[in-house]
This record gives structure tokens, sequence and C-alpha cells, in this order.
């Protein structure tokens, strides 16, 4: 009887190069890459956790695309990156992977277009709705990025800050494996004014396990690991950051 290959997809080919320690045998048997395999962790609050539920999946990714439509400040800045056709980029905490396939239309088929994710049942929406050749899916920690320094034109990570315990580490992630002259974009959700500073400081702390960062906080990090350029803007209640890598 025939065996059936189990057949790596192309843009995971193309990521495989772009890793700074390529497995020997690359887990891809969910259509996305797996470096992270059976991990035995505790999401670090009932926010993530439910973003690593079917279900929670499920839900986030109705509301995300429901949400977009209305609220124009959600959506992902992509004007602002200025990605080069055919470049290489990165969105990190990538979810259902709508913005990746943003990047990867932005990015032109002969670019590449890559989701890192911790969460198994968000990567797995993500590559049936939007998995294509230059468009693909990592599962990856945020604060510890498989890729070599200074790999990606442009890199966004949307609504995921406030979800990790020492945010601050993801951002000098973000900026480590951007190219010199690259532009990495950052939207987190972040209270502005009494009242919601107030709620703001309920929340965080909450057993929620959220983490809300500042204007301020966030330019600092994002200088400190070596970015140059930093604008931050506030809209509603999201806070955006643009910054550009250091030359
Ligand atoms: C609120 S969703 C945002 C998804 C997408 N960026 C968007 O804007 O629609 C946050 C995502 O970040 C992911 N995430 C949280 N902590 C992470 C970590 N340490 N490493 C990688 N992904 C993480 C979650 O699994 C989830 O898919």
């Amino acid at each position: 009887m025939d065996r059936l290959e189990h057949v790596v997809p192309e843009a995971i080919s193309r990521t495989l190069p772009l890793l700074k320690d390529p497995p020997d045998e690359p887990d891809t048997t969910r259509g996305y890459l797996d470096l992270l395999g059976p991990v035995n962790r505790e999401p670090p609050g009932p926010i993530q956790a439910a973003w690593e539920s079917t279900a929670g999946a499920a839900v986030y990714d109705t509301a995300q695309r429901l949400t977009r439509k209305v609220f124009l400040s959600l959506r992902p800045p992509l004007s602002v990156l200025r990605m080069p056709d055919g470049g290489l980029t990165l969105d990190v905490g990538s979810g259902p992977g709508d913005i990746t396939a943003e990047l990867g239309r932005a990015a032109g088929p002969r670019g590449l277009a890559l989701g890192a994710d911790i969460s198994e049942s968000m990567l797995e929406r993500a590559v049936r709705d939007h998995g294509a050749p230059n468009v693909g899916f990592v599962r990856a920690d945020a604060t510890r990025l498989p890729f070599h320094d200074g790999t990606f034109a442009a890199v966004t990570c949307l609504a995921v800050l406030q979800l990790v315990p020492r945010p601050l580490d993801v951002v000098a992630e973000l900026v480590r494996v951007l190219a010199p002259g690259g532009r990495l974009a950052i939207m987190v959700p972040s209270p502005r004014g009494r009242l919601a500073t107030r709620v703001g400081k309920l929340i965080t702390d909450s057993p929620a396990g959220l983490v809300l960062l500042g204007a301020e906080e966030l330019a600092d990090g994002l200088h400190d690991a070596g970015a140059d350029t930093v604008h931050t803007r506030q809209a509603a209640f999201v806070l955006h950051a643009l910054a550009t890598k250091r030359a």
C-alpha cells in the first residue's frame, strides 16, 4: 500500500532558513510549523486561556471581524509599514491570521508573511482560512522568537502585549528580528483619562492576567531595544506605536 507523504507547506519551506535553530524534523502535521511541541505550561490568565481553547479562538475570530468593520482604530496600520513588494514580514501573536493574510497581500507572491502564535486553536483557524504559498504560520513564544536578528522588513504585534506578563521582553524581540531601517507597528489596549485609568488599574489588579502599558513606557521600551524613531498615538481605547529600527 502506498504511504501517504505529508507535504511541507511551501511557506514553511521558505521559513526554515530564517530560523536560528531549525529542527531536524520539522513538525508541520497541522499545517503550521510547531516549534514548541507539547508544553506543560499554564496560560498567564483566563483571557489567554480562552484564546488557547477551540471555543475561545472561534469567538475571538468572529468578534475581531465584526469589530474591525466598526472601529477603524482596530484596523491594521498597513500603509504606514511601507512594506517592500517581495519583502519578509512577521505578525507576532497572529491569532486567526487575518492581519497576516493582509501582510501577505501587501508583500505579493514573491514576498512572505509569517504569523507566530502560541495558541494551537488560533493557528489551526489561521492555516485553514489564510494559509497560502506566501502566508505561513509558526507556533512560537513571542518572548523567544525563533528567527535570526534583522530578518523582517516589517513586523506587527496587534492586541498581544497586554496578555504577556513581561511585555517589554516581547518588545525587545520584535525589534531584534526587525531589519535595520524596517518598520514595526504595535497596538495595545490602553486606558486614557481619569475614569479609564481607574478602570485600567482595576483590571491590572484583578486576576484577569492583563498588563496595560502606557505610551511612555512603550516608547522607552522601544528605544531601549534599538528603535530609532518612535511615534505613539492614542485612538479611543487603544494605543498605537510605530517604530523604525536604527539602520
Ligand atoms: C487578542 S489576540 C490578537 C490576534 C491578532 N493579532 C489580531 O489583532 O486579531 C492575541 C493573540 O496573542 C497570542 N499570544 C498571547 N501570548 C503570546 C505569546 N507569549 N506568544 C505568542 N502568542 C501569544 C494569543 O494566543 C492570541 O492569539
